[in-house]
Parts: structure tokens; sequence; C-alpha cells
């Protein structure tokens, strides 16, 4: 496995891949991989020829007062899980290289991005978009892998796509969890056992929420106050937003149908968890 940290290295790598008609498979993350990045890397290495994971924790999607500097890092790990699943570039660039000097040019999906993480992460998304946008300019990609735990990012991603006519396929994959019903991230890092234990309360209310829908409520509000109290009942836990939404607009809907989407956001022990999935 190759550590590329210049990008204009990695320009060159990809198109002499697509000179000799190499498909390029994509995973772009933040590091301190776990399962759920690493079902990415497999679906890319099942159908790619080439296949790169980026490893960049990017400043321009914190606010000033999240955990940028905290952020969990291993990049050695990294290396060795990413290894084990066929990650053939590790692409890897610094700060620097990334928003060199004198940067001034950002990539903004709106409406899309106004609500839920949006309103709760000012000028996050428009961090994600312009980083995405550049990785992609980087790397080339035929297909590019993202989890669905980040409903919102991977909606406004496909979004960025099609308004700016970018040739690629996005593909969206199923959240991985635990045995518990955890859905993974590297921020569940911060959680004390405890901690862990009250994070069930999303996909409990996940299960709360589909258990009414599949019997036949379609009344959003119904469904709404009992999946909350779900939240509500655990004592670490203290519910930022949850909403049903339609899954491409993620417009709020006050009629279930098939499709229809739960989206949580969910603070325990001052870490902000996420999870959503399909009603129907
Ligand atoms: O989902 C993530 O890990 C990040 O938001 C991403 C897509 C790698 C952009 O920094």
């Amino acid at each position: 496995m190759k550590i590329v940290s210049e990008p204009k290295e990695m320009q060159r790598l990809a198109e002499e891949w697509r000179s000799r008609s190499g498909v390029i498979g994509f995973v772009p993350t933040m590091g301190y991989l776990h399962e759920g990045h690493l079902e990415l890397m497999r679906r890319g290495r099942d159908v790619c020829d080439h296949l790169v994971a980026s490893i960049f924790v990017n400043p321009t999607q914190f606010g000033p007062n999240e955990d940028l500097a905290t952020y969990p890092r291993n990049f050695d790990r990294d290396c060795e899980l990413a290894g084990s699943v066929g990650v053939d570039v590790i692409f890897y660039p610094s700060a620097e290289k990334m928003y060199p000097e004198g940067f001034q040019t950002y990539v903004e999906v709106t409406g899309l991005t106004a609500g839920m993480e949006g309103a709760s992460r000012p000028g996050h998304f428009k961090g994600v978009a312009t980083v995405v946008c550049k990785l992609f300019h980087q790397v080339k990609p035929h297909y590019a892998y993202f989890g669905e735990k980040d409903y919102q990012q991977l909606a406004a991603i496909r979004r960025m796509v099609r308004d700016l006519d970018m040739d690629l396929t996005i593909v969206g994959c199923p959240t991985v969890r635990e045995e518990s019903g955890l859905a993974l991230s590297s921020r569940n890092a911060y959680l004390s056992v405890e901690g862990k234990k009250a994070g069930l309360c999303l996909s409990r209310s996940l299960a709360r929420a589909r258990e009414l829908a599949r019997n036949g409520e379609t009344d959003a509000g119904v469904i709404l106050r009992e999946a909350r109290a779900v939240v509500e009942k655990e004592p670490l836990a203290r519910l930022d937003y949850m909403k049903i939404c339609h899954p491409e607009s993620l417009e709020e809907l006050e009629k279930v149908e098939s499709g229809s989407r739960l989206i949580m956001a969910v603070r325990v022990e001052n870490t902000r968890l996420l999870d959503n999935g399909p009603l129907l």
C-alpha cells in the first residue's frame, strides 16, 4: 500500500490509472477507522481496479468551539486496517497543502443543508462540500463511497455532484452498528461505558418509530412523539433534533410513506451522536 501526501502526486497517479482505463474507487475519511469505514472500502474493492482512501481531518468543517484539536487520530493503525481490506493508496494530505495561503474558494450546497446538522453546526456543510469537491479533483474517482450514518452529508454530496455535473457515482452504504445497535462513529471513542449504554437510546427510538410505522401509523407527529419519548427517558441524553424527512429532499413530512427517514442527533456526555433510518 502506497501513502501519497502531495495532491499533485495523487492527481498524476489517478491520471495514469485513468489513461489505462482503470476504474478508481474512493473512500474519503477523517481517519480513526472503524468497521463502518472498512465496509465502504470492501464495497469499493469489490468493483474497482484501484482503491484510494483519504485520511484528512478537515479543519473547515469544524466550528470554533468544536473538537478539531481533540478529534481522535491513529495513523499507523488506520494504515494497517486499510491495508487489511485491500486499499491501494492512502491519500494523506496536510492542511497546508489542502488550504494553502490565500485560499478563498468554497463550495456551498444550499437548501438541503439549512436544517438539522446545518442549523446545529453553522458552516459545517460548506467545509464538507469544499473538501469533498477538492478530494474528487485530486483522486478523480469513478465511484465514491459514503456511509448513510451521516445521511444529510450523503444527500448534500449527491446534490453537489448532480448540480455541478461531476462525473462520478456516489454510492451510499448502510450504517454499520455494534451488536448493541449503536451506530459506529469515530466519535464513540469519546463515550464512557455509561455513555455508550445511554447512546443506545438512538437506535431504540428508531426501532420504536419503525414499529409504529410498520403497524400502520402514518402520522409523523404521533411517531415523533413516541420516538422522542424514548430519548427523553434516558437521563444522560439530550435530544438536539429528530425529524421525519423525505429521503432525497430532506423536507419534513407530515405523513409517513415508503422511504421516509427518521433522522436525529442526540447529545450524550457532550458528544453529539447521529442516527437515522428508513421507517418503511
Ligand atoms: O464523513 C466524514 O468523515 C467527513 O465529513 C468527510 C466526508 C471525509 C469530509 O471531510
